[in-house]
């Protein structure tokens, strides 16, 4: 099968020029100026933009365990349907990810389910550095510093340097940290055990929550030499510990969710805006938006992380924390390019190029001759509303829903297949996720 791409203007992180594109089967076999060769099918993108898939480095598919939240069949169209080629999941399903049966068993689920391409992280834990050495083809380690949706904190405060020394010293991959303090949300809980409305939530996990993990985390991480991402970064205390620590051994990602909403959004969203690490007021999300701009972010990933409207919709303490994403991040980005907050060679590089890079992905992250044909078309001129009803994902809402957005993915191929156009999911059954190889 042979897809011709005419006059695409193509999006590295760094520049764009217009090309033809040919894919054969799943991939990119040549870019030229102009490719006359006969093809199957033929797509003239005067005017549009054709970017490297997106690589949602941060998803909760809630497979194995919490099939009715989400499953790969409801996520992969989500993905799909964002212009999302690659999803990692992380390790909090039901059983853990933290055994190599539990890996396996995984595998063996999302290989049958797949419509996207992924990866696996492997949670780290006090007890379990013999399945983590052995964990092969992971694309890095989740520890868990503070308790959160489905997860118990999982280095005990007392070990979690020994924890993340044993991984730097007996494992080659990162290892990606949520980043929230235990001893002192639990401190504050007590302090606002009184209070039933969602603000209450930014006030007991607050920026001193996360600041004084990610300093534990990367204080541990400097000692050990070792390779250590800091998920979902949301303060500014935190943009200014990775301006001062950061570089290729200490990386950073922060999320569409705290990019766009902030604590005013309480008041119209309630717990539908509960999140871990919380959203946070207008001054840290400005530095999270600089730091983002002049790339001491390396990475945005969604942190997809679904719950169905009925559990969402009780009272404060017992709403579960998470806000779905991976259908929205590209569109939210793309209309930040036309806000002019960043350029189209940004988004690439922050979705796509970044985190292949930062995961060491092979093939992946860039429109190159050799490479996967995980591609998307994208229309930066066509204006359309979040709206609740085109999600994808099973939980069916969106803290982003009412937001007018300008620029959409428009088609999306998986390693050469067409999976999604004009926002429906098409061919699904041709489409097959596969894991990536990673180094
Ligand atoms: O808000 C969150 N929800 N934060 C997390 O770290 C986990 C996630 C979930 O799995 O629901
Ligand atoms: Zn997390
Ligand atoms: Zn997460």
């Amino acid at each position: 099968m042979k897809i011709l791409f005419k006059n695409a203007e193509i999006v590295s992180a760094s520049e764009t020029s217009i090309k033809d594109v040919l894919v054969e089967d799943e991939k990119i076999e040549k870019i030229d100026d102009n490719i006359n060769e006969k093809a199957d099918k033929e797509y003239d993108l005067t005017g549009k933009y054709l970017l490297p898939g997106v690589i949602d480095a941060h998803v909760h598919f809630r497979t194995p365990g919490y099939e009715a939240k989400e499953d790969w069949k409801t996520g992969s169209a989500a993905a799909l349907a964002g212009g999302v080629t690659t999803v990692f999941d992380m390790p909090n399903t039901k059983p853990h990810t933290t055994t190599l049966e539990a890996l396996a068993a995984k595998r063996e689920i999302v290989a049958r389910n797949a419509k996207v391409n992924y990866g696996f992280f492997f949670g780290g834990e006090a007890d379990n550095l013999e399945d983590c050495k052995e964990a092969e083809g992971i694309v890095g380690f989740k520890v868990y510093m503070g308790a959160t949706t489905g997860q118990k904190a999982l280095g005990k405060k007392d070990n979690i340097e020994d924890l993340l020394e044993d991984l730097f010293a007996n494992t080659d991959r990162v290892v990606a940290v949520h980043a929230e303090d235990e001893a002192i949300m639990q401190k504050h809980a007590e302090v606002y055990q009184g209070d039933h409305t969602a603000e209450v939530h930014s006030l007991i996990r607050n920026d001193e929550v996360a600041f004084t993990a990610a300093k534990k985390a990367i204080h541990i991480a400097k000692k050990y030499e070792g390779r250590m991402h800091i998920c979902h970064m949301s303060t500014k205390k935190e943009v200014e510990l990775i301006r001062k620590f950061g570089g290729d051994l200490i990386t950073c990602e922060v999320t569409p969710h705290h990019l766009f909403l902030s604590i005013k959004d309480y008041s119209t969203h309630g717990n539908f805006v509960k999140v871990n690490p919380p959203i946070r007021g207008q001054h840290d999300q400005d530095i999270l938006w600089k730091a983002v701009q002049d790339g001491v972010v390396r990475i945005i990933a969604s942190d997809h992380a679904p719950h169905l409207r009925e559990e969402k919709d009780v009272d404060y303490w017992k709403a579960p924390a998470g806000v779905p994403g991976v259908q929205t991040t590209l569109p939210l980005m793309l209309n930040a390019v036309n806000d002019e907050r960043l350029e189209i060679q940004d988004v690439v590089r922050l979705l796509s190029y970044g985190p292949a890079k930062l995961y060491g992905v092979q093939s992946k992250g860039a429109i190159r001759e050799g490479y996967d044909a995980d591609l998307v078309v994208v229309d930066m001129n066509l204006m359309q509303q979040v709206k609740d009803k085109d999600m994808k994902s099973k939980c069916g809402w969106s803290p982003f829903s009412d937001m007018y957005l300008k620029g959409w993915p428009e088609m999306t191929f998986v390693r050469g297949v067409l999976g999604m156009e004009n926002g429906r999911i098409v061919r699904s059954e041709e489409l097959e996720g596969k894991e990536v190889v990673v180094s």
